[in-house]
C-alpha cells in the first residue's frame, strides 16, 4: 500500500521504517528540512537500536521529503504522527497537528485516503479532524481513524514490529478493514525478522482490537496512566519501606508472584520521566477536569512522581549534613537507559536543585553529553569520562541505570572520589557488593549503610 506519514519523530519514523520493512511504499513528510536531508543521507535524528541499519537498508523504499504534494501523491493512508507537547496548563498542544491538517486539506487528492491519528491526542480530536475536513472539503469523504502507538523509546522498532496489540478506532468499517490489511504481516507475524530485530520466541500473532474512535484515543492515555500508577505505587511503598525498615525489592518480589499484579513497572526510584508519561498523565488529568471530573487517583500519581525526584537529595543531605560547597556527581542524565533523550528527565530537576543549594555538580552520561550540554544549566560540569566526573566527589547519585554503572569497578572508583557515598536513585546496584567495595550505599526503599551518624 502507499502510505504517507506526517512527522519523523520517534512514532512517525518508527512506523515508517516498520511499514516499509514489511513491504509498503512509504513517504515520510516533515517540515524540518535539516532532518529530512539527514534522513536522506541515512542519518537518524535520534538514537534507537537497529534504526541506522534499517535506514540504510530501506533507503530506496522509504521516501523522506518536506514536500506535501510529493509525499501525499497517490497515498491510500495518511498517518498523523506529529508531536503533541504539553501546554503549561497540562493539556496537549495541537498546533503541529492542525498545521499538518491544513496542509493535507490543501492537497488535491485523486483518491480518497484514510486519515489516521497516531499522535497521542485528547479524546475527541479525531472527531474534530473529521469535522474540519467536512467543512473545508465537503465534496471529499475522508474516513478518519485513530491508531494509537504504544512503543517505548530504546525499543521503538522492536515494539512497532512486535507489538502486544494493534488498536484502531473508527466509525468506518471500511477504514478499519484497510488498516487491518495494512498491518496484516505484523498481525500474522509473517515477515522475516533479522538478527538486529529478532522476533520474541513466543510471538506468533498480534491481536487487532477495533474500537470506537473515542475508545482508541482514551485507551492510549489509560495505558500510560495505569503504568504511571504502578510506578508511583511502587515509589510510595518504597517510601514506606524507608520509614519502617523494609526492603522494596523484597516486597516487590512478593507482589510479583501474584499474577493479578505482575512484576513489571514496579521499579521504585526517581519516578517516571520522558516524553510520554509526564505529558500524557497531565493531559488525561486535564481532559477529565475539563469534562467536570476530578481524577483524584491520577492527580496523586502525578504528585508522587514529581516529589520522588527530590527524595535522593534528602538522602544526600542525611549523609553529608549540609550541601553547600560540596561536590556531587550525577551518574546518568537521560530519562532512562538505551536512549539519548533528556525530555522531562529527573536528572535536570536534581541538578537544578543541587545547584540552588550551592553544590558543585559534575555529571556523566554514556551517550547524551552533547544533548545534555544544550539542556542542563551550564554550571553543571559534564564529563564523557566517568572517572573524571567522579573525581573528588563528596557523594555520588546514580540517576539513570545504564549498564556501564552496574559494570563499573566500584572498588577502583573508591580511590577516585573524596568520600565513597553513593545514593542509588534506581536501586540498580547490589548493596552488599557496594558495601564490600567500601562504599556507603543507600538505595530507594532499601536498607542501606547510611545512617545519620555518617555525617562528614
Ligand atoms: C512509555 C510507554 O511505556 C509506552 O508504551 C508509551 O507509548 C510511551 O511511554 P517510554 O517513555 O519510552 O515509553 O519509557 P518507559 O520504558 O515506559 O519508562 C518511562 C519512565 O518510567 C522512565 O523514566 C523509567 O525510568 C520509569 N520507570 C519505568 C520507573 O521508574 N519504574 C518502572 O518500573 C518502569
Amino acid at each position: 500500500m502507499k502510505v504517507s506519514i506526517i512527522g519523523s519523530g520517534y512514532v512517525g519514523l518508527s512506523t515508517a521504517i516498520a511499514l516499509s520493512y514489511i513491504g509498503h511504499d512509504v513517504s515520510c513528510i516533515d517540515i524540518d528540512q535539516n532532518k529530512i536531508d539527514n534522513l536522506n543521507e541515512g542519518i537518524a535524528p535520534f538514537y534507537e537500536p537497529a534504526l541506522d541499519e534499517l535506514l540504510l537498508k530501506l533507503k530506496d523504499k522509504c521516501e523522506f521529503t518536506t514536500d506535501y504534494k510529493k509525499g501525499l501523491a497517490d497515498t491510500e493512508i495518511v498517518f498523523l504522527a506529529v508531536g503533541t507537547p504539553s501546554t503549561p496548563a497540562g493539556n496537549a498542544n495541537l498546533t503541529y497537528l492542525y498545521d499538518a491538517i491544513t496542509k493535507i486539506a490543501n492537497h488535491s487528492f485523486t483518491n480518497n485516503p484514510i486519515i489516521v491519528t497516531k499522535s497521542t491526542v485528547p479524546v475527541g480530536t479525531s472527531k474534530e479532524i473529521e469535522a474540519i475536513f467536512e467543512r473545508v472539503l465537503p465534496n471529499q469523504k475522508f474516513r478518519i481513524a485513530s491508531n494509537p502507538e504504544f512503543l517505548r523509546q530504546g525499543r521503538a522498532l522492536h515494539d512497532t514490529l512486535f507489538p502486544e496489540r494493534i488498536v484502531a478506532g473508527s466509525s468506518s468499517k471500511e477504514a478499519l478493514d484497510i488498516i487491518k490489511e495494512l498491518y496484516k504481516p505484523i498481525l500474522e507475524q509473517s515477515f522475516a525478522d533479522s538478527k538486529a530485530l529478532a522476533r520474541p520466541k513466543e510471538l506468533t500473532s498480534v491481536p487487532f482490537i477495533a474500537t470506537s474512535i473515542e475508545s482508541a484515543e482514551l485507551a492510549k492515555y489509560a495505558a500510560n496512566a495505569f503504568l504511571a500508577t504502578k510506578i508511583s505505587f511502587a515509589n510510595e511503598i518504597a517510601n514506606v519501606c524507608d520509614v519502617v525498615g523494609a526492603d522494596i525489592k523484597e516486597v516487590v518480589e512478593v507482589l510479583s508472584h501474584d499474577s493479578r499484579i505482575g512484576s513489571k513497572f514496579l521499579n521504585a526510584g526517581l519516578g517516571y520521566g520522558g516524553s510520554c508519561f509526564p505529558k500524557d498523565t497531565r493531559a488525561l488529568a486535564y481532559i477529565s477536569h475539563r469534562g467536570g471530573y476530578n481524577f483524584k487517583l491520577l492527580n496523586a500519581v502525578i504528585g508522587v512522581s514529581n516529589d520522588q525526584r527530590f527524595k535522593v537529595i534528602e538522602k544526600i543531605e542525611n549523609a553529608l549534613g549540609h550541601l553547600h560547597g560540596k561536590n556531587i556527581c550525577i551518574l546518568g542524565l537521560t530519562f532512562k537507559p538505551g536512549t539519548d533523550d533528556l525530555r522531562d528527565a529527573p536528572s535536570i530537576d536534581i541538578a537544578q536543585e543541587l545547584l540552588q543549594r550551592g553544590v558543585n555538580v559534575s555529571a556523566h552520561d554514556p551517550i547524551a553529553i552533547e544533548t545534555a550540554s544544550k539542556v542542563l544549566d551550564p554550571k553543571v560540569k559534564l564529563f564523557s569520562n566517568v572517572e573524571a566526573a567522579l573525581k573528588n566527589a563528596d557523594a555520588v547519585v546514580l540517576v539513570t541505570e545504564w549498564q556501564d554503572y552496574i559494570d563499573l569497578d566500584w572498588t577502583d572508583m573508591k580511590t577516585v572520589v573524596k568520600h565513597a557515598i553513593l545514593i542509588d536513585g534506581r536501586n540498580a546496584l547490589n548493596p552488599k557488593e557496594m558495601d564490600e567495595a567500601g562504599w556507603i550505599y543507600q538505595g530507594v526503599g532499601r536498607r542501606g549503610t547510611i545512617d545519620k551518624a555518617v555525617l562528614i
